[in-house]
């Protein structure tokens, strides 16, 4: 019973949908610009683009298959397929992450419904690269208005998930998808088009291989992770949801392109016009927010495009949310016989205190660190760079140690009905190449590898 009143996917457009609302959010538009800008570029595409290719799909594939055999949630996942074992470890680590997830993304979230409003009654055509750029410091910095649209937008995903409307979304994103495609393809058009906008292309698409440092590595495999909404059990529990004719293949596929091109676009749209307006491309987690402003300034009508542009990244915001919340709620609501409504709150709750305290790191919380990372940034380091790729390595050891080959390939092709041309070759990046890599990335970043070099 409980178990349907998660999300139910009415059609194969419909699995589609749900499971690329998860993966497109903020992470591309937001974030992957913004981490490329600090982490040198092309480089940084160039290695983000491999780990897709050779870590992202096979984990997600992976991932799939956890979720439609078991139809469980992330943690019951591990606990039925290795009973009274550590392994549900990692359904763990998943719940503690979409948690933790949460607390930072709602942050962003919220500064889409501050733009909406603003897009409304605030005219834009004649406003300075510097007057945006101050506005926004102004706002992000403060202390009533960004906590209040971070609450705001923790409600409404609460809402949503409390109240099961998610078919209403399933619908919403079937229309806005498209839409948002369009409005950035034409926000590339008119980016590209600005004076100096080749500088940016250059940035963006000619690496420079010196540039390339553990530390770029890390952040473009922890981008290539979160970007996907993968290692943390998400998309098993989006799986679990799919029924026994969803070719798991082809949907990992779609997913990652559709993914990857949203993430280009958002590229293409945001370093022309960074190298135009002179903002400097490490300006951090504003980067997009102070960028975005005087592209549709330099287009008729800004206000409109701009109100079009913000309630669509918000929506792409929400369904990434949306699955965030559901993952921690199924289990809460699962693991302690909670009712969901309650487990729902619970989860909220604790979203909400995050949500604050990462939400005034950017103000009065700034000197606060740890590291040298805000209470913020923290949350995006540990998540996005060290939870989601060791969940990913895992998962792939996981099946890899304990499933047998015939049982991943017979819900891998449906039962044979549908063809895996490169079974052996998945298999073999999951099992081996998969988390080897991982795990040398891992130990670059912490210095082993220099160490041991060093030693001979
Ligand atoms: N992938 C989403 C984005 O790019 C965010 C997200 C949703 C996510 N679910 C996730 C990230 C699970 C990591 C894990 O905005």
């Amino acid at each position: 019973m409980t178990e349907n009143k998660r999300v139910t996917f009415g059609s194969k457009l419909g699995v589609l949908m749900a499971t690329v609302g998860s993966a497109v959010g903020l992470g591309n538009i937001w974030r992957f610009p913004y981490m490329l800008g600090e982490n040198g570029g092309a480089a940084f595409l160039l290695i983000y683009l491999i780990c897709i290719l050779i870590l992202g799909l096979p984990v997600m594939i992976t991932e799939f298959f956890i979720g439609r055999h078991t139809h469980k949630n992330a943690a019951g996942a591990f606990k039925a397929m290795a009973p009274g074992t550590r392994w549900s470890l990692i359904g763990y680590n998943g719940v503690l992450a979409a948690f933790l997830i949460l607390g930072f993304y709602s942050v962003i979230a919220g500064w889409t419904l501050e733009y909406i409003l603003q897009s409304v009654t605030s005219p834009m055509a004649n406003k300075s690269v510097e007057v945006f750029a101050s506005e926004f410091s102004a706002f992000s910095s403060g202390l009533i208005r960004p906590i209040a649209w971070t609450i705001a937008f923790i409600t409404i995903t609460h809402i949503i998930i409390v109240s099961g409307v998610k078919n209403g979304i399933e619908r919403a994103s079937k229309i806005m998808m498209p839409i948002l495609f369009l409005i950035l393809f034409i926000l590339c058009i008119r980016s590209v088009t600005l004076p100096n906008a080749d500088k940016g292309l250059a940035f963006l698409f000619q690496p420079d291989f010196s540039k390339i440092t553990s530390s770029v590595t890390l952040s473009a495999m922890g981008q290539a992770f979160f970007s996907l909404s993968i290692g943390m059990g998400c998309l098993i529990t989006y799986s679990s949801y799919f029924n026994k004719k969803t070719n798991l293949q082809t949907t990992a596929l779609q997913v990652t392109l559709l993914d990857t091109l949203v993430a280009l676009l958002a590229g293409i749209m945001i370093f022309p016009a960074v190298f135009s307006f002179g903002i400097a491309p490490t300006a951090g987690p504003e980067l997009v927010f102070i960028t975005l402003p005087n592209v549709f300034a330099q287009l008729p009508m800004a206000n409109v495009w701009s109100f079009i542009f913000f309630i669509l990244l918000g929506l792409a915001a929400l369904t990434s949310t949306i699955s965030l919340h559901e993952v921690a709620t199924a289990y809460v609501h699962e693991e302690f016989q909670f009712s969901r409504a309650k487990a729902a709150l619970l989860v909220s709750t604790g979203v909400l205190i995050l949500g604050v305290i990462s939400s005034l790191s950017f103000g009065i919380f700034k000197g606060y660190t740890l590291f040298g990372l805000t209470f913020f940034d923290l949350l995006d380091y540990v998540t996005a760079k060290i939870m989601l790729p060791l969940g990913g390595m895992m998962i792939c050891i996981f099946v890899g140690m304990r499933v047998d080959k015939k049982i991943l390939k017979a819900e891998l092709t449906n039962e044979g009905t549908v063809p895996f041309y490169f079974f052996n070759t998945y298999s073999f990046f999951m099992k081996y190449i998969a988390p080897v890599l991982i795990g040398i990335v891992f130990l670059n970043e912490l210095g082993v590898i220099k160490g041991i070099q060093r030693f001979f």
